[in-house]
């Protein structure tokens, strides 16, 4: 890393203060991947397509290989890992688990971030405003049908199986 293509940015990860020079070419994912050590979020294209790096900057959910790092100075950052506390699972993570609403998990990380940005805003989505939250995330195993279960089952409705 040369001066002349270092920074210094400063940003709030699931409510720790992180300071790291980094090069102004890198994104935001591998920042938070490789930098940061946080590799609940995942790389699925760098292409903007998959989803699977979706994360909360500032609240708004966008995909984190579609920003520089150097872009994101100064902000406060929601990745998966801010999901749950203590070590338990919250209550969307417990209902993917309990809906099968995983199978190899890639897209996993990126979909409850989607998901999360939908309940924070409509508590009680109807299964089209899910699948409207979600489109941004491709799911290469579930068929989509138990994500969306997960979700209404986390925002307390009824779900049929
Ligand atoms: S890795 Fe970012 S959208 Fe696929
Ligand atoms: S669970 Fe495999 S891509 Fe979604």
């Amino acid at each position: 890393m040369t001066p002349e293509t270092a920074r210094t940015i400063a940003v709030d990860v699931n409510g720790v203060s992180y300071e790291r020079e980094v090069e102004a070419r890198k994104l935001l994912i591998h920042f938070l991947r490789d930098d940061l050590d946080l590799t609940g979020s995942h790389v699925g294209c760098d292409t903007g397509n998959c989803g699977a790096c979706s994360v909360l900057l500032d609240g708004v959910l966008l995909k984190s290989c579609m920003l520089l790092a150097v872009q994101a100075d100064g902000t406060s950052i929601r990745t998966v890992e801010g999901l749950g506390s203590d070590g338990e699972l919250d209550a969307l993570q417990q209902a993917f688990a309990d809906h099968h609403a995983l199978q190899c998990g890639y897209c996993t990380p990126g979909m409850l971030m989607s998901a999360s940005w939908l309940l924070e805003r409509n508590p009680r989505p109807s299964e089209e405003e899910i699948r409207r939250a979600i489109q941004g995330n491709i799911c290469r195993c579930t068929g989509y049908v138990n994500i969306v279960r997960a979700v209404q089952a986390a925002s307390g409705q009824e779900v049929s199986e």
